[in-house]
C-alpha cells in the first residue's frame, strides 16, 4: 500500500509518520497480538471499534494540539515499507510542554532487530535540540524487561515506582507495580 508519506522522523532503518484516519486496521492488527498485548492487557485485543471512535481520533487531534511536533507515530522500515508499529512522544493532556512521554509498541515481527532502541534514540535527540524538550520520561510495568532494557539502553534512570492503574490488574506481574524512567536535557547531552 502507498502512503502519502507525512513523515515525521526518519532514522537509518526507519521512517515515522504522522497517522491518518485510514490507519484503522494497522492499529487493529498490532493490537490483536497477545504477544504485543501482554503487559498492556493481559493480552486482550483492544476492541476494533475502540481504535476507530477513539485511540485514532484522538492520535490525530494530538497533532492539532501540538502542531504536529509531539504524539503517537506510525513506524515503517524503510526496506520495504512494512509497518512495523508506533512510538510516541508526547507531553501528557494538560502538561507543560517541556515535558514528554516515550513510548512504543511494535509488532512481534520487528522484534529484536533494535528497532524500539533506534526510533527511541533518534526521538530524543529531535525532542532535545529540535522540541524545546527538557525532560522525557517513560513508564512501564515492574516486570516488563523488554521496555525496561530499552530505557536503560537510553541512558534514562529509574525515577520512581509507580502503582498499578486499577484496569491493568489482570495483567501478570502488576502485584510488582511500575516503573518510572526519565532522561533530562543536561543528561542526554552529557552521555
Ligand atoms: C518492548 C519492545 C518495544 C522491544 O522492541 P525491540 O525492537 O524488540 O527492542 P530492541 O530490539 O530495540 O531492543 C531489545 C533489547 O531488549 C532485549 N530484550 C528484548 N526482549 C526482552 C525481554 N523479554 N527481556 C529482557 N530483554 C529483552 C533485547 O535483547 C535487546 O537488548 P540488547 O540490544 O541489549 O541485546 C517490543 O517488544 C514491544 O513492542 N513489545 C510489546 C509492547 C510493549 O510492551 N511496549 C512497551 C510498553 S511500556
Amino acid at each position: 500500500m502507498i502512503h502519502s508519506v507525512d513523515t515525521y522522523l526518519e532514522t537509518e532503518r526507519l521512517t515515522l509518520r504522522r497517522f491518518t484516519a485510514d490507519d484503522a486496521d494497522l492499529l487493529i492488527e498490532l493490537d490483536s497480538d497477545a504477544a504485543v498485548m501482554r503487559y498492556l492487557s493481559g493480552g486482550q485485543p483492544t476492541a476494533p471499534e475502540i481504535v476507530r471512535e477513539r485511540h485514532l481520533p484522538n492520535i490525530i487531534a494530538g497533532y492539532e494540539r501540538w502542531r504536529g511536533d509531539l504524539g503517537l507515530f506510525a513506524a515503517h522500515e524503510k526496506d520495504g515499507g512494512a509497518f512495523i508499529g508506533w512510538f510516541c512522544l508526547r507531553p501528557e493532556p494538560q502538561g507543560p510542554l517541556d515535558e514528554a512521554e516515550l513510548g512504543y509498541r511494535l509488532r512481534q515481527a520487528a522484534w529484536g532487530k533494535g528497532y524500539a532502541t533506534e526510533g527511541s534514540r533518534a526521538l530524543l535527540a529531535k525532542a532535545f535540540t529540535g522540541l524545546g524538550v527538557r525532560m522525557v520520561w517513560a513508564e512501564t510495568m515492574t516486570v516488563n524487561h523488554g521496555s525496561r532494557n530499552i530505557m536503560e539502553k537510553l541512558a534514562m534512570t529509574l525515577a520512581d515506582t509507580i502503582p498499578t492503574p486499577p484496569d491493568m490488574e489482570i495483567v501478570e506481574g502488576s502485584e510488582h507495580g511500575g516503573v518510572r524512567y526519565e532522561i533530562t536535557k543536561e543528561q542526554w547531552e552529557q552521555q
